[in-house]
Parts: C-alpha cells; structure tokens; sequence
C-alpha cells in the first residue's frame, strides 16, 4: 500500500519524536511493502511564530486529504495563556479534533513486560498487569460548550463553562467503547457523575440501554471520584473505561502514571471517516527539546496504533509493539525510564535500535 500521512512536528521535543516515528514506519514499509507520502502540517506554538495563528487556515483541509495523522508534541511557555486564543497551540489542537470530527480518543495503558518495576504501585498491585483502555469523549462536553465572561453589580467578574451532551454524542462514543471491549477483555467500566450532574444522568442512561445490545459484554457505573481511587488502588480491574472529555483528560494522565512512564504511552483520536490523528500523550517537554533526551517510544506505539485503526494493519502494528518490547527487555532507556544505574541512551538511538528490531 501507498500511505499518505500528515505529519504535525510542533514544539519541543516533537519534531525529535516524529523524526524516529518516520524512520519506524519506513522500516515496516520495507518489511511490509508499504511506501508512504509524508506531508508537512504546521500547528501549534511554531505555526504562531511562522504565520501569528497556532492553526493555520487550510490545516483541516490538508489533514483531510490524508490517510491518517501524526503528531509529535504542540505548546510550550513560550505561547502561554496570556496570548490571545488564536495564538495558543491548545486552541489549534481543540480545533483540528472538531473539524477533522474525532470525538474518539483511545488511550490504552498498559503495564509493559520489561517495565514492571517501573509501576509506582504495590508490587502486588503491579504484579496483577495493567491493561486498561481509555476512551474519552473528545469533542464535547465542557471542552466545547458555550462560555462567558460578564461583570455583576456586586460579585466581580463572573464566568460560566458550559457542559452539554446529546444522545446522539454519548451513543457513538458507547458504541466504539463495547465494540473495543469486544476485542479485548470484555468489559466496560462507564465513569460519570451521575449523583450529582444532568449530563451524566443521561450519559447513565444511554450507556445502560448500549449494554442491554451487548449482553457478551461485562458492565458498570463507576463515579468519577472513585474511579480516581481506583485507578492507584487496583487499575488491574479495569478493561475498557469510558467516559466524557473532561474526566477522561484528568484520569488518562492517572492512568498513564500508575504505568511508570507517561513517555510510553501512545494515543489516537479517530472519528467515523479518515483520517484518524495519532500522538503521544505527553507534552513538548521544552526543558529537554533539541538535547536528544526525549523518549520516542511514545510516538513510535502511536505509529502502531495507526496501522491498527487506521488502517487495519494488526501485523504492522503487532511487529513496531514487539520490537519496542525487545529493546526495552534488552535493557536499554531513555532517561525518562531510565532505572538507577544504567546508562540511558538518546532518542536516535533508541529509535535506530527499535528500527533493527522489525
Ligand atoms: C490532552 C491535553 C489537552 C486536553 C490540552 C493540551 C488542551 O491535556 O490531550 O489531554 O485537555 O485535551
Ligand atoms: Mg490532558
């Protein structure tokens, strides 16, 4: 196959991390028979600096004309709240997962072999696994909802974020999550607020009437708080976890952690039609850009879960997973993961050596 992909470097180490991701992907296309077209995007902090807008008119349309994305990094101190909202690489993000429609966000977190020590749980608790995916709902919810700013005669200023859902929303991103949960372990833990907010009172009852249609797969209600408390106290339980775009942004970064580096965790977006955008879950890391220190591994799992639901590679996926676990049972770290003792290596280098691997 010709792959076309669109490929946002962005900030900090992203251009670092993309660069190994390319060099991973053209060694399953020589393994594969694969080609690709790469085609640059300019978003986030250095698009501001090129043309004064962190997404830059015609990004959606050049996305679209691609197979799939791939993203490094975007933002930085640099572009910080203070500048106005078209000038903040978080803004071009929030955009580019509106327009391209992706309102599925998978974040899997896993436990892998060689990084057991890595947990900072019990060891009882790591010993257990961890395999849990998480899917967020990407553009709704609070994220999206109408916001205001006003004056009162007697309070100060005043600001409102709204929080609105539809069936409709909540219906599709239920739906994705029991399809995963069918090719996985068979289970769905919902995550919302429903003692307290409307919006998840009807997320509740939509998620109930998708699990009367999937009686193979296993189901509960979980509240948000205790799913935080869960999460450190034994993540093990947890298969396929779903939940509305604010409390999925705060309990995938808890996720992430209790797997001992958030720089091996990969992320995709997808919606109903191409092209799905991939990334890493960690940010730009601007006090260690240009140094080469960053951990690619991140991105280079985002490039497998790419040939995955992308495009329907499960091989390709499978030979870049198992490659990053042989170089990481071989012993050999970033600093990021690195344990006391061994001598971490760089971000060429372990990308060179995953690349020897496929
Ligand atoms: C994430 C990030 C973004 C989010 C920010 C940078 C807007 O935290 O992808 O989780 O909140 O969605
Ligand atoms: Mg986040």
């Amino acid at each position: 196959m010709n792959y076309k992909i669109a490929l946002i470097r962005g900030d900090g180490i992203g251009p670092e991390v993309v660069n190994e991701a390319v060099g991973v992907l053209e060694a399953v296309g020589e393994k594969f028979g694969h080609s690709y077209e790469f085609v640059d995007v300019l978003l986030g902090g250095c698009a501001t600096d090129a043309v004064g807008k962190s997404y830059p008119d015609g990004t959606a349309e050049k996305c679209r004309a691609c197979d799939a994305v791939l993203l490094g990094a975007v933002g930085g101190p640099k572009w910080g709240s203070d500048r106005p909202a078209e000038q903040r690489p978080e803004t071009a993000l929030l955009a580019i997962r509106r327009d391209l429609g992706l309102y599925a966000n998978l974040r899997p977190a896993a436990l892998r072999p060689a990084m057991a020590d890595a947990c900072p749980l019990k060891k009882e608790t790591a010993e257990k696994g961890i395999d849990l995916m998480m899917v967020r709902e990407l553009t709704g919810g609070i994220y999206f909802g109408k916001r205001d700013r006003y004056d009162t005669p007697d309070r100060g200023v005043e600001c409102t974020d709204l929080m609105a859902y539809s069936e409709q929303e909540i219906e599709r991103i239920g739906r994705r999550a029991f399809e995963l949960a069918r090719l996985r372990r068979k289970k769905v833990s919902s995550v919302d607020k429903a003692n307290v907010l409307e919006t998840s009172r009807l997320w509740r009852a939509v998620m109930h009437r998708l699990a009367a249609e999937y009686p193979d797969v296993q189901y509960e209600d979980v509240l948000v708080d205790n799913c935080a408390m869960q999460l450190v106290r034994d993540p093990g339980q947890f298969d396929v976890v779903v939940t509305e775009n604010m409390f999925g942004d705060i309990l995938s970064d808890e996720a992430s952690m209790v797997t001992g580096s958030i720089g091996l965790l990969p992320s995709a977006s997808i919606g109903d039609s191409a092209p799905g955008l991939y990334e890493p879950i960690h940010g730009s890391a601007p006090d260690i850009a240009g140094q080469d220190r960053a951990n690619p591994i991140a991105t280079i799992l985002s490039a497998a879960m790419m040939f995955r639901y992308s495009f329907q590679r499960p091989e390709e996926a499978a030979a870049i997973e198992n490659a990053v676990d042989a170089v990481l049972a071989g012993g050999w770290r970033t600093p990021d993961i690195a344990e006391p003792g061994v001598t971490p290596i760089g971000t060429r280098e372990m990308g060179r050596r995953i690349r020897e691997h496929i």
